[in-house]
């Protein structure tokens, strides 16, 4: 089994054998980014290295990168793989290769590095993504009905102003008993059957201010490929949660109250969202950022309320949080 700091390691490693150097992780606040609130991906601080406005130092680089995304917050605790805190590595090619080493690295980094049965692993790509479709059928052997056409909503990746492109998505499934039983249900289903693990998007495009797309001069890879998720699939556990990765957070917050995990899922859903929230606040603050009434500081204020409101349904006392601190 391998720990959250393996994989890390290992996939940082993987990239820099393929002639990637390996970079810190940026801060959660993007630089000359207004924009976007929050470091959101692994790409935001490359930017300017894929719209050709800055020159890289190298055109192969590979991070692992603290990211804060807030749209689904509702749904952290609720689901195995929601996060308002997350760890993306990743890979990014500044006008170096494109699909046809993107793809077949990720299939081999899943398959011989990871060991995840390629019979477990499905594909999507952009609807009229024809050479995607070409180098995962052919050149890396993945069977043509285990490859789904997706539209723009969820296989086209942008994010503010700047560099974009249509992508193609890993998916892990993680077996029926783990679905909705929905007839409907396969990739793409919002149960947590088939866990998306890594996304590559194809970099050509620039969209501003206003929306519009227009081609970039030199193509680019940027790549998403969640830790947290990955760590659940490799450790063979039900949810993010309870990874190596957030298991001790929960427990510990549950010894504040003196409950356990695993007893009364109210509890734990509640468990969770302290859980990630407090990561997210804690990272965020540890960058620069501060609470206050407005923008990041409005996130980080709201992470703290919910993240009480959620203690004070498990009977915690005010004042419970700031014990966790200081202990
Ligand atoms: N930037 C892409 C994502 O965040 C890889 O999914």
């Amino acid at each position: 089994m391998m720990t959250g700091n393996e994989i890390r390691e290992s996939y940082l490693k993987f990239f820099e054998s393929k002639g990637h150097k390996i970079l810190p992780s940026a801060s959660l606040i993007p630089t000359n980014d207004p924009s976007i609130l929050w470091t959101a991906a692994g790409m935001v601080p490359f930017k300017p290295f894929f719209t050709g406005a800055a020159k890289p130092d190298y055109t192969r680089v590979t991070t692992c990168q603290k990211c804060i995304r807030t749209p689904d917050i509702e749904s952290v605790g609720r689901t195995a793989r929601h996060h308002t805190f997350f760890e993306m590595l990743g890979n990014f090619s500044f006008g170096d290769y494109f699909k046809e080493k993107a793809i077949p690295w990720a299939w081999e980094y899943v398959t011989e590095h990871l060991k995840i049965p390629a019979e477990k692993l499905w594909v999507t790509i952009y609807l009229d993504d024809d050479e995607a479709f070409s180098i995962w059928n052919k050149v890396v052997g993945v069977p043509s009905e285990r490859i789904v056409r997706m539209d723009k909503d969820t296989n086209f990746w942008e994010i503010g102003v700047g560099p974009c492109g249509p992508c193609s998505e890993l998916y892990v499934d993680l077996g029926a008993e783990r679905g909705c039983a929905s007839p409907e249900c396969g990739v793409g289903c919002d149960c947590d059957r088939y866990l998306e693990i890594w996304n590559l998007v194809f970099i050509q495009f620039f969209k501003d201010e206003e929306g519009n797309y227009s081609p970039l001069a030199s193509k680019g890879i940027d790549t998403g490929f969640g830790l947290e998720r990955v760590a659940s699939v490799l450790q063979g556990v039900p949810s993010n949660f309870e990874t190596d990765l957030l298991r001790e957070i929960m427990d510990f917050t549950a010894g504040l109250f003196g409950l356990k995990y695993g007893a009364d899922e109210k509890v734990d859903v509640a468990l969770k969202v302290i859980a990630d929230h407090c990561r997210a606040i804690t990272f965020a603050i540890t960058d620069g950022a501060l609470p206050s009434n407005e923008g990041r500081g409005y996130v980080i204020r709201r992470l703290l309320r919910r993240a009480v409101r959620f203690g004070r349904l498990m009977g915690g006392e005010p004042g419970t949080c700031a014990q966790s601190y200081l202990d």
